[in-house]
């Protein structure tokens, strides 16, 4: 006999036949009707018992969260809700969830609550939607790439450098921290560690993802990333993935086209693929937004957001011009920002970039041509000589979802750069061949992954879009 998915059954199984399913139980109402699920679509499958013929041991196991095999007959429903039901001639338990213990009961769990049973969640509706969600991004992710002829590169979780350079990094070490072994200076001495020197998680693949672009040409990396900011926001997290595609050739207007491109495309994908999901989504956004007050809320609700976004132009503007917008409106001047605005040169905060998203353009925002001393030391200097080819993207309740730069390929500049932010240039020598060695204009832009999946899920804490999330203070699980 064979077994089908519940997303299966749902759909395209012929009706009247014997089938097995298994899953976990939803609910369990009237000992009568058994709500099943098995994580592959949201909808669960309504397994009819007849609780005369079931023996009593099994029917005492039949509670929310145990695990059953199911073997019935497949037929049309007759309540109304679902088109189709199990008539069960056989219960099967796997294994049983006692209702005394088991956290997630059919009620509702706060979102905080489920952070401390992060092993359980995945199987609440919301969770198992938000995943779900993320798991077919991913695929998008891999998808729009391919499609557009980029090769995926493997970039080290390792490293010997600070792509960012802003010392935010995880110390990889396998010295002993009670006793390390000490120069003559009486500092740890590196050269006794595992790799020879000072190792740390990578904040970024950029560096080496620029080597492989000046060969491969147009290339992308998909992976972990680790911060060791002490940011407790409901959009910082110390490991989160991150995507960043590299290309050869291209100047920063191509990397937007891209940037801007890309993020239609994977969202366009989920709006195809997870209809189920996002419709669910959107009515647990709309229940959370009734809680809170007029302002706070949406004008648009998620659907419409998604496709507001994926079919619209973002607007393009130039850090100086959003500076002159931020000095002079309305926030700053009644001085309701936590930082004011009062000259160029100022790092945006996320209260400035979501007025400019929210309030000012109404739609996404990509930010350019950012001032060189609030940025990285790769991107290209202007011609001003106090800008670089930056660019941010910025979205609707997120803020920064994208940081991206036309590299500076010009080694006399590069050095420059190096040598006033004090780096050691060694330190980056086979960064600096790049520049030697048939160097070239080329682009390329990181795009927070969770913050991707926030946006399209409509979740409000970052916390929720990852499985297990590490954040200060917070590494359970
Ligand atoms: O702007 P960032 O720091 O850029 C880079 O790391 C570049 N090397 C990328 C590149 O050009 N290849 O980070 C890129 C994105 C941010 O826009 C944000 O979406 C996300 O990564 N991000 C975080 N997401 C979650 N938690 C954090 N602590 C994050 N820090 C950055
Ligand atoms: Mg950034």
């Amino acid at each position: 006999m064979k077994s089908y998915s519940i997303k299966e059954l749902l759909t395209a199984t012929p009706l009247q036949q014997e089938v097995v399913v298994n899953g976990w139980v939803k609910t369990f109402r009237s000992k009568r009707f058994i709500a099943l699920n098995d994580g592959s679509t949201i909808n669960n499958i309504q397994c009819v018992v007849d609780f005369e013929e079931l023996n009593e041991d099994v029917l005492k196991q039949i509670a929310t969260g145990a695990a059953l095999k199911i073997t019935g007959i497949l037929v049309e429903s007759q309540g109304k809700g679902q088109r189709v039901e199990i008539q069960t001639k056989n219960v099967f338990v796997h294994g049983s969830a006692d209702p005394e213990t088991y956290p997630i009961q059919p009620k509702k769990h706060s979102l905080e609550f489920l952070r401390e049973k992060a092993h359980l969640r995945v199987r609440t509706n919301t969770f198992a939607a938000v995943m779900r969600v993320r798991s077919a991004l991913s695929f998008a992710v891999h998808q729009y790439f391919r499609d557009n002829g980029f090769y995926y590169v493997h970039t080290p979780i390792i490293t010997g450098s600070d792509a960012e350079g802003a010392g935010e990094m995880f110390r990889v070490s396998t010295l002993d921290p009670k006793n390390p072994p000490l120069t003559e200076e009486g500092n740890v001495n590196y050269k006794e560690d595992f790799f020879g020197k000072e190792t740390n998680l990578t904040v970024s693949g950029q560096l080496e993802a620029e080597t492989f672009a000046m060969g491969l040409g147009k290339v992308y990396t998909f992976g972990p990333t680790f911060r060791a900011e002490n940011s407790n926001t409901s959009r910082h997290l110390a490991e989160f993935w991150m995507i960043e595609p590299e290309v050869a050739f291209n100047d920063l207007d191509a990397n937007m086209d891209l940037a801007e491109d890309f993020i239609k495309s994977v969202i366009t994908y989920t709006l195809d693929n997870c209809k189920d999901d996002l419709a669910f989504l959107e009515q647990r956004l709309l229940e959370e937004e009734k809680t809170k007050p007029q302002i706070e809320r949406s004008d648009m609700a998620l659907l419409e957001k998604l496709k507001f976004v994926s079919t619209n132009n973002f607007k393009r503007v130039s850090y100086t011009e959003a500076i002159d917008i931020l000095r002079n409106c309305k926030p700053n001047k009644k001085k309701k920002f936590k930082y004011p605005i009062n000259e160029w040169g100022a790092d945006l905060q996320s209260e400035h970039e979501r007025f400019l998203v929210e309030k000012h353009f109404k739609c996404p925002v990509i930010l350019f041509d950012y001032p060189a001393k609030i940025k990285a030391f790769y991107m290209r200097l202007n011609e001003d000589g106090n800008t670089v080819r930056a660019m941010d993207i910025l979205f609707p309740g997120i803020g920064e979802i994208v940081g991206g730069s036309q590299r500076e390929e010009r080694l006399d500049v590069l050095k420059e750069k190096i040598k006033a932010l004090g780096i050691d240039e060694e330190e980056l020598w086979w960064y600096l061949d790049l520049r030697k060695f048939g160097t070239a204009v080329h682009s390329g832009f990181g795009l927070g992954f969770e913050r991707l999946v926030l946006f399209t899920t409509g979740m409000g804490n970052i916390r929720d879009v990852i499985p297990f999330p590490r954040t200060p203070q917070n590494a359970e699980f």
